[in-house]
């Protein structure tokens, strides 16, 4: 196959990096092609980047030359490269040789899902599964459905009931908001793109958590955006001040922040580091996107019982006047990822301008999947007590397990959807590619970073039922123990 243009070069310095310890026993060639390919799976290393020449490349690994030329073999004859005389060897997504049948990945791509075998546990998707309200939910909106067949269908803004359901909610969180300041749009991953499309020009800054959401990072980045990074520290979800002397020095256009049950480390803004957030924004007149899709995933309260509606964090938007807060948010976790239904809260200006400007993309959400939502938030405290206590399950399973089975820092959350333990080594990746080989899905932390930071980080999800995490758990295990041995 003659390769693809390549679109960047990857030097043989950031490929080090990038693969953090990527050695896991075995032939060193075969350790080196598994990790570049788990490196494509997850993102971390994009299609059509060139990757150094083999010379140089071993050079920098501190490997012989026919290490790294038959890692390329390897990884060609996997599908994962191209190669031709004179244009080097180009990372490459394999052809799938039937039309893609694997679930397309809510969160982080589906790092080979289509490869699982039958038993595989898949644990890189934050997708929690419906809820036994759903099929009611969609009954009654079908019920409703009439009401508006007399019209063509298309509500830019999206339908006046879940407007005012959504604006009703963020009120009941202290934001005080009416339903002109929402804009239903198809998911909170197309709130961010239509706002990074509306609001970004060509290489303006913008600062992002590190590590942060897969596809906002994405999103960002088409919108033109330059990205900078701001580390988070291991117990906080921000690192304030870092944040706004960031603010002070790139003077971006923009911040993307997830305030609450950050994906992927869980962790979530004080009270006073929000008050500081929006503090900083107006001080230096930069727009904060808070993503709050997670928001509504408490699974502690305070003293660690099982959470009530009482733990939901406050919106970023504080009490609702900052201009310089814009929020997203999300029925996908909340309720399920199907309905594709999110929704922007910013001032009534903007939700205008970006129902104009959506024409070009989407031009409307689904009216039938809307009207589902306004009947879930109707019944949303027991829709979610029902998720959280799930959801909590989950999560003590598989702390508990990974804390009893490994050497690892493994932090609860306190919400959300996933577990960001530390390796307490960079061989995040070398882990993931061994945890895939034992048929369990897991992220590398690289995939979430901007900077290619999280060497020694993994994300796994908890969205799976416990006897999935408990199949897993030994299978983790024995990925450990191959690239630690
Ligand atoms: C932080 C965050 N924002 C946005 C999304 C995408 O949400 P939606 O399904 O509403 O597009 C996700 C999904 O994983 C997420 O984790």
């Amino acid at each position: 196959m003659t390769p693809p243009p390549a679109q960047r070069d990857l030097s043989p310095a950031a490929a080090v990096r990038l693969l953090g310890a990527w050695r896991a026993g075995g032939p060193a060639y075969a350790a080196l092609a598994d990790a570049l390919r788990q490196s494509v799976l997850a993102g971390s290393l994009a299609p059509h980047t060139r990757l150094p020449s083999e010379r140089e490349f071993a050079a920098a690994l501190g490997v012989s030359r026919a290490t790294t030329t038959a890692a390329y073999r390897r990884l060609r004859e996997a599908g994962f490269a191209v190669s031709r005389t004179g244009s080097g060897t180009v990372a490459v997504l394999p052809r799938p040789a039937t039309p893609a049948a694997s679930e397309p990945g809510g969160d982080a791509p589906a790092p080979g899902a289509e490869t699982l075998p039958d038993d595989g546990v898949d644990l890189s998707q934050a997708t929690p599964p419906a809820p036994p309200e759903l099929h009611g939910a969609f009954a009654r909106a079908l019920e409703a459905l009439p009401a508006y067949l007399g019209r063509g269908g298309y509500e830019p803004f999206g339908v006046p009931a879940l407007r005012a359901a959504i604006a009703d909610r963020y009120t009941e969180r202290g934001a005080a908001t009416s339903p002109e300041q929402i804009l239903v749009t198809t998911g909170a991953q197309h709130a961010i793109a239509l706002l990074a499309g509306s609001l970004l020009r060509p290489r303006e800054a913008v600062v992002v958590q590190d590590p942060t959401y897969v596809h906002a990072i994405e999103a960002l980045r088409r919108g033109g955006a330059r990205l900078v990074g701001v580390p988070c520290p291991a117990d906080a979800a921000l690192d304030v001040e870092l944040f706004a002397s960031t603010l002070r020095r790139s003077r971006p256009r923009l911040a993307y922040l997830i305030p609450d049950f950050h994906n992927p480390t869980g962790l979530t803004l004080t009270a006073a580091e929000r008050q500081a957030v929006r503090a900083a924004a107006e001080r230096y007149g930069v727009t904060v996107l808070g993503d709050e899709t997670l928001s509504e995933l408490a699974l502690d309260a305070p003293d660690g019982a099982p959470a009530s509606d009482a733990d939901v964090p406050p919106s970023l938007a504080g009490d609702g006047t900052s201009p310089y807060v814009v929020t997203v948010g999300s029925a996908s976790k909340a309720f399920w990822g199907g309905l594709r239904i999110g929704w922007v809260r910013a001032h009534p200006d903007v939700v205008a301008r970006l129902a104009r400007e959506r024409g070009s993309l989407d031009i409307a959400s689904p009216l039938l999947d809307q009207l589902a939502v306004v009947e879930l938030l109707a019944q949303r405290a027991e829709v979610l007590s029902g998720r959280r206590a799930s959801l909590r399950a989950q999560r003590d399973v598989l702390v508990d397990g990974l804390r009893a089975a490994l050497p690892w820092d493994v932090p609860r959350p306190a919400g959300g959807l996933s577990v960001w333990p530390s390796l307490r080594a960079p061989l995040g990746q070398a882990f993931a590619a061994a945890a895939a080989a034992e048929g369990v899905l897991v992220n590398a932390g690289p995939t979430f970073s901007a900077l290619a930071s999280g060497a020694d980080r993994v994300r796994l999800t908890f969205t799976r039922p416990t006897a999935d995490l408990e199949r897993a758990l030994p299978r983790l295990v024995r990925a450990w123990e191959r690239v630690s041995g």
